[in-house]
């Protein structure tokens, strides 16, 4: 069976057991800063089980990407060493969200398992977490597997439900024992099975996991029961497809046959001449260019930070194994068309974007191949040393200093080293990390402010139509991120309320400042952040009084502020699209901020901009706003929203019922706050465009009192420049030709009369030469002189002393320069380049040159007299 099929049989199954077939979500979760990347197939049904977010289903089945590279759960050091691991892979999975639970979990995947995919039963096995008893007795006494095969494993793992049976998203978040099939790959295989101690081997591999969700875990450790036990089951697709397709290894099914064979091409022609089919480097550059195009596919770009980071690292991981294979010049984007060919009609993001996900891919290998060969070097002779001394671990300093100058990944450094038995010392490498930390801290922030604990009535949002609410209570209120009964003047608190005008931050636009105040009491509002889906922190100041929670507050939203923003966002939707007219369809949101001040957009495009594209964005923008058109905003199921063509935005995670806008002639999935009228915007006026990645361009803009504000300001540097040149604003542009021409021509003049003056103070000095022993001698200082000067009047007074040795000196400011010259007569004794040298070292400089023509500079025009005074001294003696 093809993965394909395995594909559409796992869902078309769980299909008839009453599951809505759902569509993968992108690899970049769209709103949870505690994940990297998607990494089960759950993620993005996280809010359903914590009970956050309703669904019209109970029941749910995906064939969800995921990336394992980072995080809680990170496979990047097992690919290419086993036949499992992948950094990239499709889990299939079902879900129910407090409908079924164990029994029918199990015995569906019995059924699949057995009926439909018709795998041996003596084959398979299952762990249960060890206090499960319900579990054991639904696979013993229900389903009827031998009580040898099914195996209890307790916290394995060195702390409570630290366990193999015990799943959890990440250190916070939905979780729940699990019970775990295996697949028997047969006694020819090496590796024991579950719980044995050689379990880690290829022989019995875990092809499903069944989590049963119970719990949702919190920062501080703890367990607190979800509303309703829930389902969440993943199955690796790779996993299922070799056993399926009768071979031990995932990268032996047909998904990955092509891939290979491209890898090996892609190699052989970058350098890689005849290198070994069956390489592990070859399987690291397959399973790599799948995680690398699906994460830059969903947005992500190589950087030195966060996800950017863990898609350099994966890409670099890559390369390394390509140069280890021969390769000596960038190879890896050349295999995004086979993965197009063998995944884009699965995933049509693959297809749309082919052309941009080789531009990034090419553009990050061509930076690495400029340093891999120096920092391999580097690596060898450390291995080398290492080697000799008979040690085993690579200092810290060395890991870093590739990491620093030659950018190689600690991962990638460790990998060379494993290959030769060698560790990293990663504590040193830490150590010397720690000392140019400061600006890597971003890779922290997913780790950020874990929401506030509550649990509480969600806020109901009034702030499309209202900027002020009356009788709000405060049903919450946070000092130092610990809920307290009341703040007091002075406390900078987060506070809660059951109703609120104030937008908090999403999509793109900022959250709404303002105040809360009542008879006794005011707040100020700085910023307004989601503590969940549905629940609104307001994040400010105590000002007056105390607030408490049971308060009754009025919530005033700075109405200035966020007609500001308003604009600016619904002038971003106009944007997006006559970009797109203007540039093409390839043009997608890569990123946005919306700020009272300006919009920031980021989105995918090639080149720079022209003068004249932007002009014709800018007109498109604004004759929408002159248009005037009324906007409309309209909730309704995401399928009729696709069928309306509403443009949805990357990375972000639509509930089943969506927000379509309307703005002009734009439509846009969008949840942010905006204008009524496209007339409100007032002005549009881009203020400036660059790159910020490759393939990305960024614009910002200015609209309504703005970009009034901006206009002005450019008219009073222009008004101001006019002035200054005794010009009207209209003949600027004349009169600053007319300037620079006149200054071209004094330039010009200036240089005529340096020469002759220069040449006239020649001739006074012919009178100081100093007749030494036959050889005419002269040390003089040339005022105003230049260097071109200097060599001029120098041909001149040799042409005219006949046989001579001359030193000219200039002073400009602190700088001496010199010239010597020595008529061809004497060049055998007396050398201008030596000469030259004596001088300019008794004024802090040195110089050199030819026998007959020398040029110095020097610091200290102090000392410029003794030094030509001594110049005849040094002369005669050469004589
Ligand atoms: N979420 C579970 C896993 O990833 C099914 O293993």
């Amino acid at each position: 069976m093809k993965a394909a099929e395995i594909r559409q049989t796992f869902l078309k199954f769980f299909e008839s057991k009453g599951h809505t077939i759902v569509p993968s979500s992108p690899v970049v979760p769209g709103d949870d800063p505690t994940l990297l990347f998607t990494n089960a197939g759950m993620n993005q049904f996280k809010d359903v089980f914590l009970g956050f977010d309703k669904r019209p289903y109970t029941r749910a089945t995906t064939a969800q990407k995921c990336i394992r590279a980072g995080g809680k759960h990170n496979d990047l050091e097992n690919v290419g060493y086993t036949a499992r691991h992948h950094t990239f892979f499709e889990m299939l999975g079902n879900f129910s969200f407090g409908d079924y639970f164990k029994r029918d979990a199990l015995k569906y995947a019995w059924e699949l398992l057995t009926e439909h995919f018709k795998l041996p039963k003596d084959k398979l096995w299952a762990t249960v977490y060890a206090e499960d008893d319900e579990a054991y007795d639904i696979w013993v006494k229900e389903i009827g597997l031998p009580a040898e095969r099914v195996v209890r494993i307790g916290d394995n793992k060195g702390a409570r439900y630290a366990s193999d049976n015990f799943w959890m998203m990440g250190d916070t978040g939905p979780c729940g024992p699990c019970s775990e099939i295996f697949y028997d790959h047969g006694p020819e295989v090496a590796g024991g099975p579950p719980g044995s101690p050689d379990a880690d081997g290829d022989r019995y591999i875990e092809i499903w996991n069944n989590v049963f969700m119970q719990f949702n875990r919190t920062e501080d450790g703890q367990m607190h029961p979800l509303p309703k036990p829930s389902v969440d089951t993943g199955m690796g697709l790779e996993r299922i497809a070799a056993v399926l397709q009768g071979v031990h290894s995932n990268y032996e099914i047909d998904l990955f046959v092509n891939l290979l064979a491209a890898a090996k091409q892609a190699v052989d022609v970058a350098g890689a001449k005849d290198c070994d089919p069956a390489s592990p480097s070859l399987k690291v550059i397959a399973d790599h260019i799948r995680a690398c195009s699906f994460t830059v596919a969903d947005g992500v770009i190589p950087g030195n930070e966060g996800r950017g980071y863990v898609l350099r690292r994966i890409c670099r991981r890559a390369i390394r194994h390509g140069y280890k294979l021969g390769a000596r010049a960038p190879f890896f984007h050349r295999l995004v068309p086979a993965l197009v060919k063998e995944m884009g009609e699965a995933y049509p993001e693959l297809r749309q974007q082919q052309e941009r996900i080789t531009d990034v891919l090419k553009q990050e290998e061509e930076r690495f191949f400029q340093t891999i060969a120096n920092g391999m070097e580097i690596l060898e002779s450390a291995l080398a040393t290492l080697a000799q001394a008979g040690k085993s671990e690579l200092d810290g300093e060395t890991a870093f200093k590739l990491h620093d100058t030659y950018g190689f990944p600690l991962d990638l450094t460790a990998d060379v080293c494993r290959e030769r038995g060698v560790t990293v010392d990663a504590a040193g490498f830490d150590a010397a990390m720690a000392r140019q930390r400061e600006q890597a801290r971003a890779a922290g922030k997913f780790k950020m402010a874990q929401g506030l604990e509550y649990a509480g009535v969600p806020t109901t949002f009034h702030g499309y139509d209202k900027l002020v609410h009356e009788q709000c209570q405060v049903v919450a209120v946070y000092v130092d991120g610990t809920a307290v009964p009341s703040a007091r003047a002075g406390d900078d608190a987060v506070i809660v309320l059951d109703h609120t005008p104030f937008y908090a931050e999403s999509g793109g636009q900022v959250g709404d400042t303002g105040e809360l105040r009542n008879n006794t009491s005011r707040f100020l509002v700085e910023d307004t952040q989601k503590i969940q889906a549905d629940v609104y922190g307001h994040h400010g100041r105590v000002v007056e009084g105390e607030i408490k929670v049971g308060d009754t507050v009025s919530a005033r939203v700075d109405g200035e502020k966020r007609a500001r923003t308003v604009r600016n966002h619904s002038a971003t939707h106009l944007m997006h699209k006559a970009l797109r007219e203007v540039l093409g369809p390839h043009v997608q949101q890569k990123g946005s901020l919306v700020t009272p001040e300006r919009t920031r957009f980021d989105f995918s495009h090639h080149a720079p901009l022209t003068a004249e594209e932007i002009r014709r964005i800018e007109a498109l923008v604004n004759a929408e706003i002159l248009a005037n058109a009324d906007t409309q905003a309209r909730v309704m199921p995401i399928e009729e929203a696709q069928k309306l063509g509403a443009m949805m935005l990357f990375g972000e995670k639509y509930g089943d019922q969506v927000r379509v806008l309307d703005i002009g002639t734009s439509r846009e999935l969008c949840g942010g706050t905006h204008v009524r009228r496209t007339g409100d915007i007032g002005l549009f006026k881009i203020v400036s465009e660059g790159g910020v990645a490759a393939g990305i361009r960024r614009i910002e803009a200015v609209t309504g009192d703005n970009a009034l504000a901006y206009l002005q300001s450019l008219e009073s540097t222009v008004q101001q420049t006019a002035s200054t040149l005794k010009a009207t604003p209209a003949e600027l542009q004349k009169r600053v030709s007319q300037v620079l021409e006149q200054v071209r021509s004094l330039e010009k003049e200036v240089a005529t009369l340096k020469a002759r003056l220069a040449a006239a103070q020649g001739d006074e000095l012919l009178a100081q030469a100093v007749d030494v022993k036959g050889l005419k001698v002269l040390a003089a200082t040339l005022d105003g002189a230049d260097a071109k000067a200097l060599r001029e009047t120098m041909d001149k007074l040799k042409d005219k002393l006949k046989s001579a040795a001359i030193v000219l000196a200039a002073v400009d400011g602190g700088k001496v320069q010199l010239a010597a010259g020595v008529t061809p007569d004497a060049t055998a004794k007396v050398k201008a380049g030596e000469l030259v040298n004596f001088v300019a070292q008794q004024v802090g400089g040195k110089g050199g040159g030819k026998p007959d023509m020398a040029m110095a500079g020097g610091t200290e025009p102090a000392k410029l007299g003794p030094a030509l005074a001594s110049v005849q001294g040094w002369v005669a003696e050469r004589l």
